[in-house]
């Protein structure tokens, strides 16, 4: 039987432990998972490309079947590129579904041959994102235990606490 591969793309600047319960999550329904990084000139992202998928790499080494690569252009090509069938993202409350519900629509249009899969987040991190992550370290807030200990370890290098 074919390889069911997923394809998790986000900015992941940097990656939670939200989106590693994701990543767990999906590869319960999938024999492959991508992590994959969208490579955006127009955002001013703290962490560079590479930083970030050094970071996803260590966070996820003791995970099997997970690959992590980045990415330029439409994500439904690239789907295509990587034999993907499926885009798996993660609802955490009201406030994602909006924008999920419109670029899932956007990317069945584009191509209608690869299926959105939502996935619910554990409760424990329905209120972590990247950018509250990023503020409260900003700050010197405590963080450590919302994110893998490689992101704890790099976020306290950039904000010097
Ligand atoms: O982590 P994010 O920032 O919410 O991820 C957004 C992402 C990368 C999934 C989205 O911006 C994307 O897929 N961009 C690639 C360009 C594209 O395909 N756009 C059309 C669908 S919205």
């Amino acid at each position: 039987m074919k390889e069911k591969i997923a394809i998790y793309p986000g900015t992941f600047d940097p990656i939670t432990n939200g989106h590693i319960s994701i990543i767990k999550r999906g590869l319960e329904i999938f024999d492959k998972l991508i992590v994959a990084i969208l490579i955006n000139k127009r955002k001013r992202p703290l962490f560079s490309v590479e930083e970030r998928l050094y970071m996803i790499k260590e966070a996820t080494k003791d995970l099997k079947n997970v690959e992590v690569d980045s990415f330029e252009g439409l994500l439904v090509d690239y789907a295509v590129k990587k034999g993907a069938k499926a885009i798996i993202r993660g609802l955490r409350a009201t406030l994602d579904f909006e924008f999920e519900f419109q670029m899932a629509l956007m990317n069945r249009k584009l191509n209608s041959s690869i299926q959105s899969v939502f996935l619910m987040t554990d409760y424990k991190w329905l209120y972590v994102s990247s950018s509250i992550i990023k503020e409260v370290a900003s700050f010197g807030g405590d963080i450590r235990g919302l994110v893998p200990e490689i992101v704890y370890k790099k976020l306290k290098e950039k904000f010097g606490y």
